[in-house]
């Protein structure tokens, strides 16, 4: 682990989204944040707090379908781009969408899968969420509504490792 990893328990949704709004204030444009978490574990919840720090315009919400949606700076400061990586090959296709800004001048957070973290760029944070005690038993959410989905969660064990000399000598945010 080098000086600038770290490991925070984030105890519920708004402390997720808090600890974006933290992580947010050492981004700058040209960075490149990768997300890994199964299904519903956080990702566009700490997407939303990265939003929130960056001060940018719109809601973040799931990228699906779309591949990725530009956030324009509310005043000075980068573009969020918010991308759905699914469907995704490689950054090259993000370039490729021609969209309102280029990643040098934007954040770029990647939703990911899980295990799904091949390197893309040099310089990146690989952001992991997960539910320390596994969450739901597999299978168990086709019988519950999303009420009680909802219900289940709690707590993400988010660890992030920050490669290459961009994060060199940066210290993450910690919590707690
Ligand atoms: N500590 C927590 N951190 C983040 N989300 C939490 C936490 N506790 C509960 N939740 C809930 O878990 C859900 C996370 O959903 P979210 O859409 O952010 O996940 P996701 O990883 O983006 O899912 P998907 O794989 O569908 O993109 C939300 O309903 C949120 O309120
Ligand atoms: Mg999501």
């Amino acid at each position: 682990m080098s000086a600038a990893d770290v490991r925070v328990e984030l105890p519920d949704a708004d402390a997720t989204r808090e600890y974006g709004r933290a992580l947010a204030g050492v981004l700058r444009a040209g960075d490149l944040v990768l997300l890994s978490g199964s299904l519903g574990a956080g990702k566009t919840t700490f997407t939303q707090g990265i939003g929130a720090g960056l001060g940018v315009r719109g809601r973040v919400a799931s990228p699906t379908f779309i591949i990725a949606r530009v956030h324009p700076p509310l005043a000075a400061g980068p573009a969020l781009v918010h991308v759905d990586a699914y469907r995704l090959g490689s950054l090259d296709e993000v370039e490729a969408l021609d969209l309102d800004t280029s990643l040098e001048e934007s954040v770029t957070v990647v939703e990911w899968g899980e295990g799904l973290l091949e390197s893309l760029a040099q310089d990146r944070l690989e952001v992991s969420i997960e539910r320390p005690h596994g969450g739901l038993d597999a299978g168990a959410g086709e019988n519950l509504d999303p009420d009680e989905l909802d219900a289940a969660a709690g707590t993400r064990t988010v660890r992030i490792r920050a490669v290459g000399t961009r994060w060199a000598g940066v210290a993450l945010p910690v919590v707690g």
